[in-house]
């Protein structure tokens, strides 16, 4: 039986507009990140219009990780992590995304933060793009539905990968690219984009058009980074929520392989270097001008990846059944319609707990490209409460962990894939993305603050940092 690999990634995972804080410092501007509003349970965070007095920004402060990294990073040793995810914040070393000559300060704090992990034998793993485009693009540009965002993005991969070429290895290029696979979110339109819609434009083929110049974008920085470094690793990072069928009815069937096709779009053409055919009919039927050149083509072919990055935390089920879709609370998708998995459960944010899902995923992705792969989210949001004692006592976080783990070894010495390595999410508690809150926590790492913004920042382990910190010593047996 083929057991993990001796030097399996253990890690953790984080953006840094989640964790940083320090928006104005250092010569940073303004990211897109940092106009997001908290939102709360079940409420949308907003867009503002730039950063308005008397709203609640939680980016702007996030657990403080700019002046505490030195600390955090000494915890992640004492864990045992070999590998930390995190991003570079874009608008740290090009404020306004559109200068010719990058900031220097924010170069440094990178070289600073990365000398501290690999001196604690801590791997850095870095997202170029993780939600924190510069807003400057987002405003001047109109984010990446303009293919000037390409040469931007370019020019600063470029400058860092150069930059950090000996001490970082691993690299993704844009965070969860396929999570505006619906064309329709405005949350996504804008965290994977930079894009807010112009009333009566067709949303789902601006979108197509975005991420399109995004995985342009993304392939002209791995051949780059190639030249840079030969021994870069660079991979996709695709958000992956299999849409099961939720029956064998073979409508059903062909419902989920086009749901999914729509997600698969992406790592499709970073894997293959090439526009589906499914996709490429689509645009024909619906009479969609997405706009690519021949050398654009080339690009893509060029581009390929080296590994697929990507974040596992649920999975759903689609129907066409006129019976199932009326019994259950439906969420609209477009040619579809997604329904409640009656199988599994949920967590406090309705997302579906589903560890088999893993198991699964991985041999999908093992079989429909053949690369290594990269687990690099996956965790699980929830309240936690600190004892009268200090102690905080996180079962269900070590129960979710500890099954997701158990599968993701079984496809390794059952199914044979390819894994390099495994970085829970929130590795140490931040902002959520999805709702701003402080309180939805992923973290083995405790971080004294709540969704208003109060607390400490003061740093404890949780009952889950003892029992992860087994997990990497025995190499996940
Ligand atoms: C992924 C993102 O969508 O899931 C992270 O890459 C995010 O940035 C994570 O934080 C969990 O989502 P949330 O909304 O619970 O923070």
């Amino acid at each position: 039986m083929m057991a993990l690999k001796k030097d399996f990634l253990w890690g953790g995972a984080v953006a840094a507009h989640q964790i940083e804080g320090a928006w104005q410092e250092g010569g940073k501007g303004l990211s897109i990140a940092d106009v997001m509003t908290a939102g709360s349970n079940g409420v949308d965070r907003r867009i503002t219009d730039g950063v308005l007095d008397g709203e609640n920004y939680p980016n702007h402060e996030a657990i403080d990780f700019y002046h505490h990294y030195n600390e955090d990073v000494a915890l992640f040793k004492e864990l045992g992590l070999k590998a930390f995810r995190t991003s570079i914040a874009w608008s740290r070393i090009f404020p306004k995304g559109d200068e010719e000559a990058p900031n220097e300060e924010g170069l440094k704090f990178y070289d600073d933060l990365f000398d501290e992990l690999l001196n604690a034998g801590i791997q850095p793993v870095i997202t170029l793009s993780h939600f924190e485009i510069p807003y400057h693009l987002a405003k001047e540009y109109g984010g990446f539905r303009n293919k000037k965002c390409i040469d931007f993005f370019v020019r600063y991969a470029k400058v860092v990968m150069n930059r950090y070429k000996d001490k970082v290895k691993y690299w993704m290029t844009f965070n969860e690219i396929n999570n505006q696979a619906d064309g329709q979110s405005e949350l996504h339109a804008w965290t994977n984009s930079a894009i807010q819609f112009i009333d009566g434009e067709n949303k789902e083929e601006v979108i197509y058009q975005a991420g399109l110049n995004e995985l342009i974008a993304s392939a002209k920085v791995i051949k780059l980074g190639h030249e840079i470094n030969p021994e870069f690793q660079i991979g996709c990072m695709m958000a992956y929520v299999p849409l099961y069928p939720y029956s064998c009815n073979p409508d059903d069937m062909m419902a989920s392989v086009k749901v999914m096709n729509r997600r698969f779009f992406y790592s499709d053409i970073h894997a293959r270097g090439e526009i589906p055919a499914y996709i490429l009919k689509e645009w024909e039927t619906k009479g969609y001008k997405i706009d690519y050149s021949p050398e654009e083509l080339t690009n893509l072919k060029e581009g390929t990846v080296d590994f697929i990055g990507f974040s596992y935390y649920m999975s759903g089920a689609v129907s066409t059944l006129k019976d199932v879709v009326e019994k259950f609370p439906v969420t609209e998708y477009p040619n579809a319609k997604l329904v409640v998995n009656p199988y599994i459960e949920a967590s406090d944010w309705g997302w579906p707990i589903d560890a088999i899902g893993l198991r699964y995923t991985l041999n999908i992705i093992h079989q429909r490209y053949n690369l290594p792969m990269f687990i690099v989210e996956n965790g699980f949001g929830a309240y936690d409460k600190v004892e009268e004692d200090g102690s905080i006592q996180d079962p269900y976080r070590v129960a979710y962990l500890s099954q997701h783990i158990k599968e993701m070894v079984t496809a390794v010495e059952e199914d044979g894939v390819d894994l390099l390595g495994y970085t829970p999410w929130g590795i140490i508690d931040i902002v959520s993305f999805g709702t701003g809150e402080m309180e939805k926590r992923y973290g083995f790492i405790y971080v004294d603050k709540d969704n208003l913004g109060n607390g400490t920042l003061k740093r404890s382990k949780k009952d889950s940092f003892y029992w992860y910190q087994e997990v990497i010593r025995k190499n996940g047996i």
